[in-house]
């Protein structure tokens, strides 16, 4: 519990109360334990968590729904993912995707992915970090909590291989070019000018991106390789 005099910290969400639905909720009391892995401070033993040790290792930041997520995860059964989302809803739902497309490479962090990635991510661990469609936050007194800043992408840096991939969407032009800028002045992060703004070939649209779509947006996917 925070103090009066103590500041609170910037997130890069808000919890709201959205509509548990009655299957979500079953999803977490039974399913939980087979495909959530706690928040805690030990670093995950991906060994332990995945049968496919020789898997690539990918992240995913804010899932949402998780119905891309899942379906990603069903597409490249090389890779193992752990998906990490807030949203309480959306970890039910993306349970039960799990469990009906019976996925044995895909798990769950419900947890904030800043202090996951304080504590329980390895270094030099991911083939690549997935964020799809990060919260814009477009009026400017809101700017701080956009995810992706350079504190942020000093955090999430380490985690990375060299030669891994960090792929972040967004419909926000704003938002676009505030991600490139910040890409560009990290030491380390090399943006992909040739495949700049080309949605590749692994991700299907995500249910932000079509309402985006459906507001007239156009939509840039930016990827970068750590040098
Ligand atoms: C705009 S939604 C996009 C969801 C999904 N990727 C899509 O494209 O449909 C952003 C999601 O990121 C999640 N999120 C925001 N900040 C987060 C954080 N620090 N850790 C984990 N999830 C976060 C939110 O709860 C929300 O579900």
């Amino acid at each position: 519990m925070l103090k009066k005099n103590e500041l609170r910290p910037i997130r890069s969400f808000v919890l709201r109360q959205g509509r548990l639905t009655k299957h979500q909720a079953n999803a977490i009391k039974l399913l939980s334990k087979n495909w959530v892995i706690p928040f805690g401070s030990k670093l995950i033993n991906w060994d332990k968590q995945f049968p496919n040790k020789d898997a690539r290792k990918i992240i995913e930041i804010g899932f949402g729904m998780g119905a891309t997520t899942a379906e990603i995860a069903l597409k490249q059964q090389d890779v193992n993912f752990i998906g990490l989302e807030v949203h309480t809803p959306g970890v039910g739902n993306l349970l039960n995707l799990i469990q009906r497309n019976e996925l044995t490479n895909l798990k769950i962090i419900h947890h904030d992915a800043v202090e996951v990635f304080d504590s329980m991510i390895a270094t030099e661990l991911l083939d690549a970090i997935h964020i799809f469609f990060p919260d814009p936050w477009h009026k400017k007194r809101h700017h701080k909590r956009r995810l992706i800043q350079d504190s942020f992408l000093r955090k999430i840096y380490p985690a990375l291989k060299r030669n891994g991939y960090l792929h972040i969407a967004t419909d926000w032009e704003d938002y676009a070019s505030w991600i490139i800028d910040a890409i560009n002045k990290f030491d380390g992060l090399e943006l992909q000018k040739d495949k700049f703004f080309t949605k590749p070939s692994y991700r299907p649209d995500t249910k932000y991106e079509k309402r985006g779509l459906g507001l007239g947006h156009d939509v840039w996917d930016i990827l970068s390789i750590k040098r």
